[in-house]
Formats: C-alpha cells, structure tokens, sequence
C-alpha cells in the first residue's frame, strides 16, 4: 500500500532535505577549501625549503634577504639525504660555540660561528669569538682562611653540530610533555630497582625542562619545545632571514640584530612550518629475503635484550618505532670518545652539561649518516662503539656479551629503519 503525504508535510520535506544538501554541499566546500589552502601552503613551504636565496631576495620583503652572516643559502643545502628534510653530510657542520659559567659569570651564552657572509670582510671566525669572550687570568685568590691558586681560564667551547633527518617532525611535535615525563619516571623507577640489586648500570634521563616550564624535544641538546620556534631560528640562524620570532644575526656580534627589518611574512613562516610538520615519518621496511627477514626481526630482539631500547624508547606518548626517550643523557667517555671539559663554576641548574646531549630518533638512522651530534661517526658500528658514559654497559654487551651473528643482525634491524624516500622505494 503506498502512503501519499499531505501537500503541507510534502512540502516541509522538501525543504528539510533541500536544507540538509545546502549544508552538506556547503560544509563540504569548506573542507575542501581548508584542505586546499593547506595543501596551497605546505606547496608553499616546500618551495622556500629548497629556495636559493640570494642578497635582497625578491621573496624577502622589506629586508635584506640572505644573511649578512649565514651558514647556507637555502634549507635544503643541510636537509638532502634522502629528499628535502633529510639529514646532512660533515661539510655543512654548524659550528656553535657555548660561553662556559666562570668566576667572573655564572650564567651559559652561546652562538654560532657562521660558515659566509654576503660580503668577505663581514666573515665570522673563531678569533673574534675569543676576543669578546677573553681567557680569565688566574692567579692567587683568598677564599675563606685559605690561599688559593687559580689557573687561567679559557670560558669557550667549540662544537661542531651535524645536521639531522625532519623527517616524521611533526609526529614528535604532538608527544605530550607528560608521555616524556612518565616516560623518564619509569626509567628512573627501573634503575631504582636495578640500584637495589646492585646493578649501578641502570639509565636514567635527563628531561629538558625549558625556562617557560615547557619540555624540549628538537634539537641536540633538545633545546626548542616546537618545530615552529626551530623552523623561525632557522631561518634567522641559518639563512640569514629576520622573522618576527628571531631576527638575523649582526656579523661577528654573534646574537640577535633587533634593527633587521623582517625577510619573511607570518604566511611563509607558516608555510615553512607546515611543510616541516608534515613530511612522511620514516619506516621499518621488511627485507622480502626470509633470511635477511629473520635477521631484522632478531637484531630487533637483541636492540631490546642488550639495553639499547632502555635511551631509545621504541614508542613514546603514541608515536610507534620512534626509537627515542627524547632525553637528555652523558654518553661521552674519557678514555673513548674524548676528554669533555668541565666548567669553573657549576652549570646554572636548567642548563644541560656540556656532555649532555639528546637521545636521537633512531627512525630513518638507515639514510641519515654520519652519526652522532657532531657527525664524528661514519659508520652505525661507530656510533655504537662511542657510546660510552651512561651506555657503556650495552656498548659492552655489544662488544663482548653477544656472537658476531647478534652483532651483525643488529645492525641489519638497524639498515631496515629507512627515511620515507627509500619507504616508498621498497614499496
Ligand atoms: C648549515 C646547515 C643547516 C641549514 C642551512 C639548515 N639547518 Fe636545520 N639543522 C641543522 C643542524 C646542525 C641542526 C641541529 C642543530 C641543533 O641541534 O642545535 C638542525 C636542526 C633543525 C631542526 C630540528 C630537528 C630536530 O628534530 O631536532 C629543524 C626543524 C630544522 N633544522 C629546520 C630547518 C629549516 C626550516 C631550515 C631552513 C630555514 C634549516 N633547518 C636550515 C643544519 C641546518
Ligand atoms: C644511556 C642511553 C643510551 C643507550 C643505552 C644507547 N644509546 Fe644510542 N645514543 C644515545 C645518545 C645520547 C646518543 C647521541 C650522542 C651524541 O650525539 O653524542 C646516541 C646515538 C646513537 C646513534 C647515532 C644516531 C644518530 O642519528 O646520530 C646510534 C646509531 C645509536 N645511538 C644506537 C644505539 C644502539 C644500537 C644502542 C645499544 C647497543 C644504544 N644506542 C644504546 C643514548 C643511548
């Protein structure tokens, strides 16, 4: 039996439909609207991450574009391996230097040694960093009833700073401040545990505490809580580009230029920002090979088995095959790795020590050599043989606790952590 409707219900339904396809076709619009200018500005961002910029750079507004003090022309120089993002070879190092606390200051400076300058006597050197931060003579001082002898004190330390993989950066943008910190807890409860039992070797990481209270994740001494804080010093840092985060550099005054008009607009900040936020994350790719298979998935057992996994935490607040605490942690060694000096007076107490540095990601670790903050290891065997401090019980599990077959499978998983490039290759 059909079931006619009045005119009067007719009509109502008529309307109510036709009001629910307006909105439909109207919301819909608007997704799409919002996706295109996302899409319109992550294209955007690409095209300023690879953009050679050159000294009043038709893209930089009212300022000077590059430099005057910069290390490279564009982002990508630094971010390649693999595609734009990827990480970087030694030639383009960062050299940065930090002012060490001393009697005379107790607080941490630090700066950057830029690579070129637009114009040759406006280059930056090393000389012109001792001069403004001079050695302090020792001599005797009385400090209570005793004499004391002083040496003199040279407050400056160099470091050379490798370029990392962006990749998945926006993955770790959006780990929360507390996963990092129930994160380090556990690892401070199982070395409790482990201390009980006599075992001293147990590791335990130093979360970034920033000045606002926010908690570091970016960079080697995870000094930035957000990808976009990075991307804008970036550009100020690296490039040269004044933006309204960070202004350029004043050539050999090694901070800030508060007098530089911006080169960049909040829109292609942001663009650039996007573009970082969402570039692929790096994969474990499976070999097809069963028995390079079988290797991968037993390297991956022994990463776990021999303490790797305890600073490289293989998933952190929902990111899966992170392979990072986000931690800070002393890995260096006098005797292995090198003799890390320490300063004259104690490191202010929210400030990293020097040998301090942040456990890397070790996603994509495949198609990001060299290795370690300084780029000083070519090899991932290398990098794992300077682990020294407080890795050195599972560099030695490495060395001596585990058959040439283990060692090898290892390093297998490790090959198989590939950046999105080589993902997509495989695929
Ligand atoms: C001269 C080489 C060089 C150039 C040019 C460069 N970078 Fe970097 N980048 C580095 C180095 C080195 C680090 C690590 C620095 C540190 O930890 O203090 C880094 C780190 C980063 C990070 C933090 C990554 C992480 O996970 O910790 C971001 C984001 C970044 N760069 C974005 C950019 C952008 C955007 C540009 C262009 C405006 C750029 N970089 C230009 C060398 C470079
Ligand atoms: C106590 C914490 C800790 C343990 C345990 C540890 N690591 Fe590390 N790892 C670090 C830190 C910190 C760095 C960075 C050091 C630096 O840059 O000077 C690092 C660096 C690396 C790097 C270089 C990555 C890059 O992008 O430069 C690799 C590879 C690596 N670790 C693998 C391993 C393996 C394999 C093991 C187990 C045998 C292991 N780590 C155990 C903390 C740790």
């Amino acid at each position: 039996m059909k079931v006619w409707l009045s005119w009067g219900r007719r009509r109502r339904f008529l309307w109510v439909t036709g009001a629910f396809v307006m909105l439909w076709v109207v919301t819909q619009g608007f997704v799409r609207l919002i996706a295109s200018s996302e899409q319109e500005l992550t294209a955007e961002g690409r095209e300023l991450f690879i953009h050679e910029w050159t000294p009043d750079d038709p893209l930089s507004g009212d300022g000077d574009g590059l430099g005057p003090v910069f290390n490279a022309n564009s982002c990508v120089a630094c971010h390649s391996q693999g595609g734009a993002g990827g990480a970087g070879e030694n030639k383009h190092n960062v050299r940065a230097f930090s002012v060490l606390p001393n009697r005379n200051d107790s607080n941490i400076y630090g700066g950057v040694v830029h690579a070129n300058a637009t114009v040759e006597h406006l280059l930056e050197t090393d000389e012109q960093v001792l001069g403004q931060y001079p050695i302090i003579p020792g001599g005797v001082t009385v400090i209570g009833n005793c004499q004391v002898r002083l040496e003199d004190f040279n407050p400056v330390e160099f470091e050379e700073l490798n370029t990392p993989a962006l990749f998945g950066v926006g993955l770790i943008d959006e780990i929360s401040d507390w996963s990092i910190r129930q994160n380090a807890w556990g690892q401070s409860l199982t070395a409790l545990g482990k201390e009980f039992q006599g075992n001293f070797d147990a590791t335990m990481g130093k979360v970034r505490v920033l000045p606002d209270g926010r908690i570091g994740k970016f960079g080697w001494k995870a000094q930035f809580a957000t990808v976009e804080e990075f991307v804008a010093t970036a550009c100020a840092v690296e490039v040269g580009l004044s933006n309204s985060y960070r202004q350029q550099d004043q050539p050999g005054q090694f901070k800030a230029d508060e007098q530089a008009e911006y080169d960049m607009t909040s829109y292609q900040l942001d663009g650039l920002t996007t573009f970082c936020l969402t570039l692929e994350r790096p994969e474990l790719v499976m070999p097809r090979n069963s028995k390079e298979h079988t290797a991968v998935v037993r390297g991956r057992q022994v990463f776990t088995e021999i303490g790797c996994a305890e600073c490289h935490t293989p998933d952190l607040g929902g990111v899966k095959g992170l392979y990072s605490d986000l931690c800070l942690h002393n890995i260096s060694d006098p005797d292995h790795n090198g003799y890390v000096r320490e300063p004259e007076v104690p490191m202010p107490s929210n400030m990293p020590e020097l040998a301090d540095w942040k456990t890397p990601p070790l996603w994509g670790v495949a198609d990001s050599a060299p290795y370690m903050h300084d780029g000083s290891s070519p090899t991932l065997e290398d990098a794992i043989e300077n682990h020294g401090g407080d890795a050195k019980h599972s560099r030695k599990q490495y060395l001596e606790g585990i058959n040439d077959k283990n060692r090898k499978n290892l390093i297998a998983f490790l090959k198989a952590l590939r950046a999105p490039e080589a993902v997509a290759a495989a695929n």
